[in-house]
């Protein structure tokens, strides 16, 4: 029998309202208990590496780490089918579990895109061959993400999708959106919405503000992105359907997604890492790396974000994982493809709102792996008796830089590179299966 006891960490596990020090037990890739100590003495006092031993019971002392469960990303481009000099399904999720996550949702904007059940049952068994971590497939709305024709959606349901989204492009014909918020009823699955106008942002590769105009390059308003959340908004209302807000960027979404909340409009939303780290300044220079849609935008846009965060607005902090090659990257600003690498940075850049105290521990579990879980209704983001063994040791205090070099993902971009972040993954358990 197998058995990993995790012992004196401070276990948090917002599903179960447990936050204390405390031992929990892992026994045949299951959690089979968690043992709270009752001193409440707090466990991260002092800095500790996990030590194990070499035997069937692996004990390991986690004193002064967290103790969470896996966290679970609802945004992840894993690539495969069709672009694995970006990334593969087993590059990706190796770079997943070196984040801490062990649960990662995969959008369809691959080749041939996943728009139907042969592509879904392609990367579920990909997946449980070469994965490290679970993979949820998310089906596209539109056949081949063209935003014509409704995809089979009952049929990739079926396959084992979780979610629908044409992410990477928005839906712009608004009668294809009603219709596929109406069949999100049926599967009780949420729509993912990619908000952007494409006539409003007109082919533009930043943020529209006085950094374009001193760099010349071509522009993205606010508005390409707040005209979309507010028409799913209406179309959200006047279906019933569930809609979730990818990638949130500005002020006004999120202003809008506020008040549809006031409202009961069933929406969530989702913002990443970047958007509340960095503004458009970080394009200056050119840096491709700081290409991404939405794009960066402003410090007034952060704060805003930020607050939504902290009030609830936004209930979820999803990677928006986006690897492209090295040498798509290296061109020049205007043709390089948008996205960052962000499954090995997430955490440790979420980790400063609860330095900032913005979130609490607690707050920000539920932002990485509750809500994710609850919304895409996956068994998953809890330590209860019986769930699979998804964990992660967090050292928050441990001071690591960014080496893009180092990452597993094959997408080395990222404009954090050589960062100092506060806070990392130490240790991720995937069923029962231990990455260090
Ligand atoms: O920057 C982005 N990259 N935004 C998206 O919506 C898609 C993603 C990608 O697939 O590269």
């Amino acid at each position: 029998m197998d058995s990993i006891i995790i012992k004196n960490g401070h276990i948090i596990d917002p599903s179960l309202g447990i936050d204390g020090v405390g031992d929990l037990v892992i026994e045949n890739g299951k959690i089979k208990t968690v043992k709270r100590e009752e001193s409440g003495v707090r466990g991260h006092d002092k800095e500790e590496k996990p030590k194990t031993q070499n035997s069937k019971l692996k004990t390991i002392n986690a004193a002064g780490l967290y103790v969470l469960p896996g966290l679970v990303d609802m945004h992840t481009h894993l690539r495969e089918p069709g672009f694995e000099s970006k990334e593969t399904i087993s590059s990706g999720t190796m770079a997943a579990v070196r984040g801490g996550f062990t649960s990662v949702c995969c959008m369809p904007n691959t080749d041939p895109v996943n728009d139907n059940e042969t592509v879904t049952e392609f990367i579920l068994r990909k997946a449980s061959a070469e994965g490290a971590c679970s993979v949820f497939p998310i089906g596209a709305i539109s056949k081949g993400q063209k935003g014509e024709e409704l995809a089979e959606m009952g049929m990739m349901y079926e396959a084992g999708c979780v979610a629908f989204s044409d992410d990477g492009r928005p839906v712009m014909n608004s009668l294809l959106m009603r219709r596929a918020l109406e069949y999100s009823k049926v599967f009780h699955v949420p729509i993912i919405s990619h908000c952007e106008d494409l006539n409003l942002s007109d082919g533009g590769v930043m943020n529209e503000g006085t950094v374009s105009t001193l760099l010349g390059l071509s522009r993205v308003p606010a508005a390409a992105e707040e005209v979309m959340v507010a028409r799913d908004i209406i179309l959200a209302a006047l279906t019933g359907g569930r809609l979730h807000i990818a990638h949130v960027s500005t002020e006004g979404s999120v202003r809008l997604i506020r008040q549809a909340k006031e409202r009961g409009t069933g929406v969530t939303a989702e913002t990443c890492p970047h958007y509340f780290s960095i503004t458009e300044e970080a394009v200056e220079g050119y840096d491709t790396n700081a290409k991404v849609n939405p794009p960066l935008r402003t410090q007034r846009d952060v704060d805003a974000i930020k607050e939504g965060l902290r009030d609830g607005t936004i209930d979820v902090i999803a990677t928006d994982h986006a690897p492209h090659h090295r040498d798509e990257k290296l061109r020049e600003f205007d043709k390089a493809p948008s996205g960052i690498s962000g499954l090995e940075t997430a955490l440790s850049l979420s980790l400063k709102l609860v330095h900032d105290g913005i979130l609490t521990m607690s707050q920000l579990l539920e932002k990485m792996a509750l809500n994710p879980v609850r919304i895409m209704k996956l068994a998953k983001g809890t330590l209860h008796a019986g769930a699979e063994a998804d964990v992660v040791l967090v050292d928050a205090r441990r001071e690591w830089k960014v080496d893009p070099e180092r990452f597993a993902s094959r997408g080395k971009n990222t404009p954090f590179g050589g960062l100092v972040l506060r806070g990392m993954p130490v240790m991720t358990i995937c069923k029962g299966k231990i990455y260090e």
